[in-house]
């Protein structure tokens, strides 16, 4: 959706694959979906160092509101949990630099079973507005199928004409899924700022490998509709979970850079790590996620557990009338065992004659300058990854650098 808004892929926390709908805050007051859940976790970003890396918004999902809209047929939040009220919790937020996201649903009620804004997507658009919500996840649930794509038009629209600065999620193609030949992602990219194409993430393993398949599976289709303004999502972060190693970390954080992916983490931001914050805020990989390009970067091949990934990133040379590309790589290791392997740049395409420069984006080391005959000699962890920037090298000064 060319709004001005998400020019890069948006970062931030949301509450949905770790805190879900749990709203009893007499037993779980630490954990329940409540402003002062939200209020914390915009806490945190500032204190522990994601705000300054890029992380800046707050999401709330499912669960916020009253079981029935008001007498005018506004939505309203549940008042004992969200006692103060959702323009505090955007007050408290903005103050700190955080911006807040909220979350609806395009059908007559949410996954949750919460009021949804059929019938009803202009008031809720000039409810959010009036707010102060700076994003909105729209789900899909309980909406048929048909029924997908000019809903969500109709949003898309509300929130147009509230003449509010608001980054528009969708999750149209998901609910197209069962047929996918209904699913235009022109369409979808001109309404929606971001989209989810694939099912809820879960915080294991397996859920990531499952996500990891579904975009290698779809990636010339949907690289094509991919770019500001306009992002495949691919789901939430759910690094910093103590079900995800270090590995895994690395290799989701890895896989979402090189996809462009929206950086949306959910944990608990009080029980992160530190290992885990560092892989969560490592600039060079959260530079390549928000390289300016946008590239929404491919798996080149697989050979036996290894499955190699090339993006297009900055900076870049112009020859003439083409252009020359520096280039994120990704290997990641999808089996059991340690694996040690050497491999020439060209391998993956990478022709520039003048070379690259390389570093090594976990290890935060230069490994230096590289010819494209020159082989790397890489060592990849079971469900680990190696993730490198080949940076060109000027070859002479006629070469204009971006
Ligand atoms: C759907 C969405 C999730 C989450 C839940 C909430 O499953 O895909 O991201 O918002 O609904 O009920």
């Amino acid at each position: 959706l060319q709004n001005g808004l998400a020019r890069l892929p948006p970062m931030g926390w949301m509450s949905w694959a770790k805190f879900l709908c749990e709203t009893d805050c007499k037993k779980h007051p630490n954990t329940c979906i409540s402003e002062d859940l939200y209020a914390k976790m915009g806490n945190r970003l500032v204190t522990d160092g994601y705000k300054d890396v890029g992380y800046e918004y707050i999401h709330i999902d499912d669960c916020w509101s009253k079981l029935q809209r008001n007498k005018e047929g506004r939505l309203e939040p549940d008042s004992t949990r969200f006692s103060k009220g959702i323009p505090w919790l955007v007050d408290f937020l903005h103050q700190r630099g955080i911006k807040l996201g909220i979350y609806g649903d395009v059908g007559p009620t949410t996954c949750a079973k919460y009021p949804g804004s059929l019938n009803h997507t202009t008031i809720d658009a000039e409810t959010f507005a009036s707010w102060g919500i700076d994003y909105l996840k729209f789900d899909g649930c309980f909406l048929n199928e048909s029924g997908i794509p000019a809903e969500y038009k109709k949003m898309s629209d509300a929130l147009i004409a509230t003449g509010k600065k608001i980054v528009y999620g969708c999750e149209w193609p998901l609910y197209l899924q069962d047929h996918p030949e209904t699913i235009n992602y022109k369409d979808i990219s001109s309404a929606c700022n971001l989209w989810r194409n694939f099912h809820d993430i879960d915080v294991n393993w397996q859920s990531i490998i499952n996500t990891i398949d579904w975009y290698n599976e779809h990636q010339d289709e949907i690289a094509e509709f991919h770019g500001p303004g306009a992002w495949n999502d691919p789901d939430m972060i759910v690094a910093g979970n103590p079900e995800i190693t270090d590995d895994q970390a690395r290799a989701q954080m890895t896989l979402w850079s090189i996809w462009s992916a929206p950086l949306i983490m959910s944990n608990d931001l009080r029980t992160v790590t530190p290992s885990a914050k560092a892989i969560l805020q490592n600039r060079d990989v959260i530079a390549i996620d928000q390289d300016q390009i946008g590239d929404f970067g491919k798996m080149v091949f697989n050979w036996t557990d290894l499955y190699f990934y090339v993006k297009k990133v900055t900076p870049v040379v112009k020859v003439d009338d083409a252009t020359e590309f520096s280039k994120a790589i990704a290997v990641l290791n999808r089996g059991t065992v340690n694996i040690k392997i050497n491999m020439k740049l060209s391998l993956l395409d990478l022709k520039y004659d003048a070379g690259y420069s390389v570093r090594d984006l976990w290890a935060q080391k230069d490994l230096g300058l590289y010819g494209v005959n020159d082989e790397l000699h890489l060592h990849i962890q079971p469900t680990g990854v190696v993730f490198l920037k080949a940076t060109l090298v000027k070859k002479n000064r006629t070469f204009k650098w971006n």
